[in-house]
C-alpha cells in the first residue's frame, strides 16, 4: 500500500505537463469557439452516471476523460461569442494564480495560516477602495461574487443600524418592520438577501424607473415618507451602479443625499458596473458612488478574473468586526494583536476560505489598471458599435441603449404587431441555443421582451460583434421560412 496520495516527482511533472497541454488547447481556436454546445441533458447526465469509485484510476486516463467530457463540451465562456448574463472571459494570469494558490492550499481565515495571502487580501481591499473613491482605511472582504457581496453589505448594514437594539442577541423579534428601498431594476439577489436577513420582501420597496431605467427619486422620497407615517422603519437604500438588465446607473449622488436626509444605510450594488466608474469617460455618471456605506463589487465581471471573485467594501473594518466577530476558544491566539494581523474570520461569516484575492492581486499587478481600463472601454465601445449596427439595420430595433456594455434589441424583420415581435423573439432564444454559434439570452424591459447582449470580454472585436447580428438574423430567417 502507498503511504501517501502523492505521485513520484517525475509522474507529477508528466501530469502537470499534460494539464498544461489541455490548458493551451483551450486557447487554440478561441476566436472561433462556439458560444454553446447543445448536448441534450440526459446525454450529459449519462457521461457521469457511474458507481462510486472504490478503486482509483490512472490520472493520465482520467485527463483524457476530462478532455472529452468536460473541456471539449464546456460552454464558450472564454471566447468572444458569449453574450448571456454577465460573463467575462477570464484572464491567463489568473489561471496561473489559481493553480499556484491551490498548490499551497492556504486557509485565508487567520493571519498565521496564510501570512502573505492575508496581507494580499488586505492590499486588494485597499486598492479597491482607492479605485472606487472609498476611504483609504475602508474594510472589506473577498467573497464568492455579487450575490454574496450584496448580502454581506446588507448584513453589516442591518447589524450596525440596529446595534443599539442588540439584534445579534435578541433577534428581530419585537422590532418594528424595517424597510429597504431599491429600483424595480435591482438584481434578484437583493430580494434573496432581504429574505435571508429576516426582513421579508413585503418590506422591499421596488421604486419605478425613468426612461433610462434609473430610479425615480420623487417616488422614492414619497414612499419613504409614507412608510414613516405608517410607523415602519426605513433602514436601507440600495443604489444601482449598473443594473444587470440594461447597465443603468442610478443618480448615486442624489441617493446619497436621500440616505443622509432619512438616516438610511446606503448600500450600492456595483457588482456589474462599479469598476467602469474608473473610466474618465464615465466619472460624472458615478458621482456619489464613493458615498456608499457599503458596496458590492464583482471581480469576475469587469476585472476579467475567472469565477469566483467578489468583494464587499464597508467604510471601516470595525463595522465588519461588530457584525461578525465571535470568540471561540480554539481560534484564540496569544499573538493575535501582534503587529497589524488581520483575522478575516473575525470580519466575515466564513471560517475556512480559499484565496480569491490572490488571482485579483496577480491580475491587477500583471496588467495594471491602465490596461484593464482600456479593456473596459473597449467593451463599451463595441457595445456602441453593436447599437449602431442595430439602428442602421432594417430588421432589428434597439430597445435600450446603455452607457455600459449591455445592449437590448429585438429582431423585427417585417413583423408589425408588438405581440408578434415579442412572441417571435421569445421563440428565437431556444433556437439560438440549439444553433450554438453564439450564446445569448433575453430579458423583459417595462413589459417588452428583448434580446440582451452583454459584451464583457476582452477577446471581442468588431468582427465578432457583427457576427452576432449575422447569426441572429440567419436563425430568425430560417424560423420564418419554416413558418411560411
Ligand atoms: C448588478 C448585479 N448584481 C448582482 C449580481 C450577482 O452577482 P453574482 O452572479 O456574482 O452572484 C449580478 C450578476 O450579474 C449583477 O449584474
Amino acid at each position: 500500500m502507498e503511504s501517501t496520495l502523492d505521485f513520484s516527482p517525475e509522474h507529477f511533472k508528466d501530469l502537470l505537463d499534460k494539464t498544461t497541454e489541455l490548458v493551451l488547447n483551450q486557447f487554440e481556436n478561441i476566436n472561433t469557439l462556439d458560444g454553446y454546445n447543445d448536448f441534450p441533458q440526459p446525454e450529459v447526465e449519462s457521461w457521469f452516471n457511474e458507481p462510486l469509485p472504490i478503486d482509483g484510476m490512472d490520472v493520465s486516463d482520467l485527463l483524457e476523460i476530462v478532455q472529452e467530457r468536460v473541456l471539449k463540451t464546456a460552454t464558450g465562456n472564454l471566447g468572444p461569442h458569449m453574450y448571456a448574463y454577465v460573463m467575462s472571459g477570464g484572464n491567463q494570469t489568473a489561471i496561473i494564480a489559481e493553480k499556484l494558490a491551490t498548490t499551497i492550499n492556504q486557509n485565508q481565515t487567520k493571519w498565521h495560516l496564510a501570512p502573505a495571502l492575508n496581507e494580499i487580501e488586505k492590499r486588494v481591499v485597499s486598492w479597491t477602495a482607492e479605485l472606487l473613491g472609498f476611504p483609504k482605511d475602508s474594510g472589506g472582504v473577498l467573497v464568492s461574487g455579487g450575490s454574496a457581496a450584496n448580502l454581506t453589505g446588507m448584513t453589516v448594514g442591518r447589524n450596525i443600524f440596529f446595534e443599539k437594539q442588540n439584534i445579534r442577541k435578541t433577534g428581530l423579534f419585537n422590532q418594528k418592520p424595517f424597510v429597504v428601498y431599491a429600483s424595480e431594476e435591482v438584481h434578484s439577489c437583493v430580494d434573496k438577501s432581504v429574505e435571508l436577513l429576516g426582513i421579508g420582501t413585503n418590506h422591499l420597496r421596488k421604486i419605478t424607473t425613468d426612461s433610462e431605467f434609473k430610479i425615480n427619486l420623487d417616488e422614492l422620497e414619497t414612499t419613504i415618507k409614507t412608510d414613516i407615517e405608517i410607523g415602519l422603519q426605513p433602514f436601507c437604500l440600495i443604489g444601482n451602479a449598473g443594473t444587470v438588465n440594461t447597465g443603468a446607473i442610478d443618480d448615486l449622488n442624489a441617493l446619497a443625499d436621500i440616505a443622509e436626509k432619512y438616516n438610511l444605510w446606503y448600500h450600492i450594488d456595483g457588482a456589474y458596473g462599479s469598476l467602469a466608474g474608473i473610466l474618465d469617460s464615465l466619472k460624472a455618471d458615478y458621482r456619489g458612488m464613493e458615498r456608499g456605506d457599503s458596496i458590492a463589487i464583482d471581480f469576475h465581471k469587469w476585472l476579467y478574473v475567472p469565477f469566483e471573485g467578489g468583494c464587499t467594501l464597508v467604510r471601516s473594518w470595525d463595522k465588519l468586526k461588530r457584525t461578525y466577530f465571535k470568540k471561540a476558544a480554539y481560534l484564540d491566539t496569544e499573538l493575535a494583536n501582534e503587529g497589524n494581523r488581520m483575522e478575516f474570520n473575525e470580519h466575515y461569516f466564513q471560517l475556512s476560505r480559499n484565496s480569491k484575492a490572490f488571482k485579483v492581486w496577480m491580475t491587477m499587478k500583471a496588467y495594471g489598471m491602465q490596461r484593464i481600463k482600456e479593456m473596459i472601454q473597449k467593451d463599451i465601445d463595441l457595445t456602441d458599435y453593436l447599437n449602431d449596427l442595430v439602428r442602421e439595420s432594417n430588421d432589428f430595433e434597439l430597445v435600450a441603449d446603455s452607457k455600459l456594455a449591455v445592449s437590448c434589441f429585438r429582431y423585427v424583420g417585417t413583423m408589425k404587431s408588438k405581440d408578434e415581435i415579442d412572441d417571435f423573439n421569445k421563440k428565437l432564444m431556444p433556437e439560438l441555443e440549439k444553433d450554438g454559434r453564439v450564446f445569448i439570452m433575453g430579458t423583459t424591459l417595462k413589459g417588452e421582451y428583448a434580446i440582451r447582449a452583454c459584451l464583457i470580454n476582452h477577446r471581442k472585436t468588431k468582427d465578432t460583434t457583427k457576427y452576432l447580428l449575422d447569426v441572429i438574423r440567419d436563425v430568425a430567417q430560417k424560423m420564418l421560412l419554416i413558418k411560411t
